[in-house]
């Protein structure tokens, strides 16, 4: 028994930035970002929002759009979602949270909805969550019906995961550290409780505190004043906030590379399983050298290992399920065979699970 993956999708904004066009901006060139990053490509929301984006992966894989995979043949029903876990940084509102916005676009009028702030181990967050929202219920339902009595708790069976984000709002343009890294886009998968088949395998979360500020980014409002603060009240919050992300690149880097091999060995550890049993990695997308790092400490080719930086550059929570969702829809994996999703990012976060498509 386990959550199953029944459909994924992804979306992408519309407009390609080239370096060279990164290079017209800030002091940059394609030669310096390739070799460091592996980033050629990325795609920037000009008139997309958040909700656009996550509805259309989110229909996609419902089935309900072109261009998504699904399990079985035929769309998934909007109505029968009974959970929307949106994990996100950059929400079009404060409220209605993104994932109601998208359940008002798509038509799950039945599904609970809420967001997720953890940067862009998102991915891996939302299916480990949907997945214990999954287990859970199962388990409470079990338990009414061994009893005769209805379930003490919302009954969970069908969860939509959908990652959206435009980190293009968040980066300072002028900043050549930050601004290479990043793109727009959506991803989303489908989760359903099923008895007599695996799913997620294992899952782990983990946080550690950030106390350097190595990946930050302050919330805007906090510089706004209320009527009741005494003269220099609050200054010192106000103090030096900056409305942009900033990151500490290569600290960043140490804690990702790091965090990549911790994790994905504490989830296949938990599977039960080792690298060898994992027919694709498919990981959060921030460099492609911390994937190549991790391939070499894995001994493992890089064909194991979807990469889709080249043609995205990093879209925060979104990463990994585009990535998952690409190979998905170019046969790379199938049914029955083994993905391991790791991610990491600001919090700090990173976490891994294990699926059994
Ligand atoms: N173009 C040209 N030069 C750049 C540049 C750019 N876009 N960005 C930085 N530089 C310069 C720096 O100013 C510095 O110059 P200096 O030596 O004259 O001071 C030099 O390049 C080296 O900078 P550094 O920050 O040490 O580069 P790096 O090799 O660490 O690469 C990153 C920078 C951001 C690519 C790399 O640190 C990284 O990928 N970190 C992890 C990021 C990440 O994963 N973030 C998301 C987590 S979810």
């Amino acid at each position: 028994m386990g959550s199953v993956i029944i459909g994924s999708g992804r979306s992408l904004p519309k407009r390609t930035v080239t370096n060279d066009e990164l290079g017209a901006i800030v002091d940059t060139s394609d030669e310096w970002i390739v070799p460091r990053t592996g980033i050629r490509t990325r795609q920037i929301a000009t008139e997309e929002t958040c909700t656009d984006l996550g509805a259309e992966a989110a229909l996609r894989a419902l089935g309900q759009a072109a261009g998504g995979w699904q399990r079985e043949e035929g769309a998934i029903d909007p109505a029968t979602l009974d959970m929307i876990i949106c994990p996100t940084l950059t929400a079009d509102t404060h409220f209605p949270s993104q994932a109601a916005r998208i359940r008002e676009r798509i038509g799950a009028e039945n599904a609970v909805c809420y967001d997720m702030s953890c940067a862009c181990s998102g991915c891996v967050y939302g299916i480990s969550t949907a997945d214990l929202m999954l287990a859970g219920s199962a388990f409470d339902r079990a338990g009414a019906e061994a009893a005769g009595r209805v379930p003490r708790r919302n009954v969970v069976r069908r969860v939509l995961v959908v990652a959206a984000e435009r980190l293009s709002r968040l980066v300072d343009w002028d900043d050549r550290a930050t601004c290479i890294l990043f793109g727009d886009g959506a991803g989303a998968v489908v989760l359903e409780w099923r008895d007599g088949e695996d799913g997620v395998l294992s899952s782990y979360m983990e946080n550690t505190d950030d106390t350097a500020r190595t990946l930050w980014c302050d919330s805007a409002f906090c510089a706004r004043e209320t009527p009741f603060a005494a003269e220099g009240e609050g200054a010192a919050e106000r103090e030096g906030l900056d409305p942009y992300m900033r990151m500490a690149g290569q600290a960043v880097f140490k804690f990702a590379t790091a965090a990549m091999m911790r994790c994905t060995e504490e989830a296949l550890e938990r599977a039960g399983l080792s690298v060898e049993d994992v027919t694709l990695f498919t990981p959060h997308q921030a460099n492609e050298r911390i994937i190549r790092y991790a391939a070499k400490k894995m001994d493992l080719p890089m064909e194991r290992f979807q990469l889709i930086i080249d043609h995205v550059g990093n879209v925060s929570g979104a990463s990994a399920l585009i990535a998952l969702n690409e190979a998905l829809c170019d046969g790379k994996i199938t049914q029955g065979d083994i993905a391991c999703m790791t991610a990491f990012g600001g919090g700090l976060t990173a976490g891994s699970c294990v699926i059994r498509i």
